[in-house]
């Protein structure tokens, strides 16, 4: 029989993940091709798109091969929110992208709350302005760089740049459109009145559809680049928490995931849209077509951690080398080694600024209490507790706003890890779990795929055959209660810096 086949493709900020998968979401191959994040002023942050168009296409022919005489289906595209990709009349890049965790935008956030009033901002976006947002970004070129402005002919996010190379189509779908506060978030479609009050022309933007919806098809350019057939379809595809959503099966009412790749997520379905109305969740159309989901953001989760061992565990880097482990478990097993609360070592992971719960973003990593005493195994500890601590947040926002959800996956490179698991469960006090197949945003773009090209009827209809949860983290009371110590002083920390974060920012 015929083998058949379809492509997830995850454009991240570490690197773009491909994948190729049966229908049944078994992985048949998979490569991630890594790139730099330029930070070219303290806050700001950026990539090439081009970087990321040769690791997709690259990516993408190592799945061509792998797929041998078996045929490829369909491409689902996922990746990182928010960036903004400007094009030319030709499509040449203007500029290098302005990605998601980038927190130059403060004034423009202003700008556009002034233009539009926040109250309607978030009736219409369903969130306040924010500098990681799309919306922000496109403002701050056209006051900063309008020479450039002036050439824009498109405006793309991250994915939807791999989408044009592959389909010639300028187009998103609603789950990351959601994230660029320039869609009507409840009717699904941009929205006239803010493009009209921001004086955005709507041409720049892409046509918007349905997640599972058939975007464009495959080029005979991209064809003879990539090795993939011409004419197969490409869907629509997810914003990455949005497809980590249908990947990890988070796809009915109150399902909910944490994940920790570069940012942390903790992320609920909803069948209606939930606002928080002071803005501090995040309320986006999800991937289910006519579905929302609410979610909180920890702008440096993983990040945090990688930030730790490139400034300081260039021994533990020779060590995993030498032992052939991950880094990563080599520094989870000496965080192991240091006390729940790291020995009185408390870590605040705003390095990039913060989104849940502050929303500022002049706010910057702290380490707090550090004696002559500790050592790095309490540092990497305090890290992965601090982030826990800001995923414990986002929670704590949903239930304000009466939302608990009814179960806890995790995902990403810190859900993989049991460590940062068992911690999550201990701090949540819920029992965490993973899913099986562990694959996240990429299976879920590819199901999106799958959804797309007929292999099934519905995402959850997909989701149902393809996805289950396994391996579950059951909370313990004792050391809940040690974590709820160290949390309660967590949360003071924030508020008795806020003043001093703000006079950083002007004197720095
Ligand atoms: C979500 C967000 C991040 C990025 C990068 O709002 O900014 O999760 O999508 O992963």
């Amino acid at each position: 029989m015929l083998k058949e086949y379809v492509i997830g493709i995850d454009v991240g900020t570490s690197g773009t993940k491909t994948a190729l998968y049966d229908r049944n979401g078994k992985t048949v191959a998979g490569v991630t091709f890594d790139y730099p994040m330029m930070q070219p002023k303290n806050g700001w942050a950026e990539q090439n798109p081009e970087d990321w168009w040769v690791a997709a296409s690259s990516g993408i022919k190592e799945m061509v091969k792998a797929a041998g005489d078996g045929k490829i289906l369909a491409v689902g595209l996922t990746g990182q929110m928010h960036g903004l990709v400007m094009l030319d009349v030709n499509c040449k890049v203007l500029r290098p992208a302005i990605i998601w965790c980038d927190q130059r935008t403060g004034k423009e956030c202003e700008e556009i709350e002034r233009r539009v009033t926040r109250e309607r901002l978030i009736e219409i976006t369903a969130n306040p302005a924010l500098t990681g947002f799309t919306a922000s970004k496109i403002l701050w070129v056209r006051n900063n760089e309008p020479e450039v402005y002036e050439k824009c002919a498109h405006i793309l996010l991250p994915k939807d740049y791999i989408r044009f190379k592959l389909t010639g189509e300028f187009a998103t779908d609603v789950s990351d459109a959601s994230g660029m506060q320039l869609l009507d978030v409840g009717n699904r479609c941009w929205s006239d009145e803010v493009l009209r009050l921001l004086e955005i022309d709507r041409s720049l933007l892409g046509t918007v559809y349905e997640s599972p919806e058939v975007s464009g098809r495959v080029t005979d350019a991209a064809s003879e680049i990539t090795g993939l057939d011409a004419g197969i379809p490409v869907a629509a595809g997810a914003g990455d928490n949005a497809a980590a959503a249908v990947g990890t099966g988070t796809v009915t009412d109150s399902s909910a995931f944490t994940t920790i790749g570069t940012s942390g997520v903790v992320y609920m379905h909803t069948s209606t849209p939930k606002i928080d109305p002071k803005g501090r969740v995040h309320t986006f159309c999800c991937a289910v077509p006519g579905e929302w989901h609410v979610m909180g953001v920890t702008q440096a989760a993983g990040l945090s951690l990688r930030w730790l061992r490139d400034t300081f565990c260039a021994e533990e880097q020779e060590e995993a080398k030498a032992s052939g482990r991950d880094v990563y478990d080599v520094m989870c097993s000496m965080a192991e080694k240091s006390p729940i609360g790291a020995d009185g070592l408390v870590y605040l992971p705003y390095l990039m600024g913060e989104r849940t719960p502050h929303l500022d973003p002049n706010a910057r990593g702290c380490f707090f209490g550090i004696s002559a005493v500790h050592g790095k195994k309490d540092f990497i500890r305090s890290v992965l507790e601090g982030v826990s601590y800001s995923l414990a947040d986002c929670l704590g926002v949903f239930g304000e706003m009466g939302a608990a959800p009814v179960s806890m996956a995790a995902c990403g490179g810190g859900g993989s890890s049991p460590m940062w698991r068992k911690m999550l469960a201990d701090i949540y006090d819920c029992p965490v779990s993973t899913v099986a197949p562990a694959e996240g945003p990429a299976l879920g773009a590819a199901i999106l795929g799958m959804v797309c090209c007929g292999m099934y009827g519905s995402v959850r209809e997909a989701c149902e055959q393809i996805v289950r949860l396994s391996q579950t983290c059951v909370p313990s009371a004792e050391a809940h209660e040690r974590y709820m110590q160290i949390y309660g002083l967590y949360k003071e920390l924030y508020p008795a810096l806020r003043e001093s974060y703000a006079k950083l920012s002007a004197v720095r």
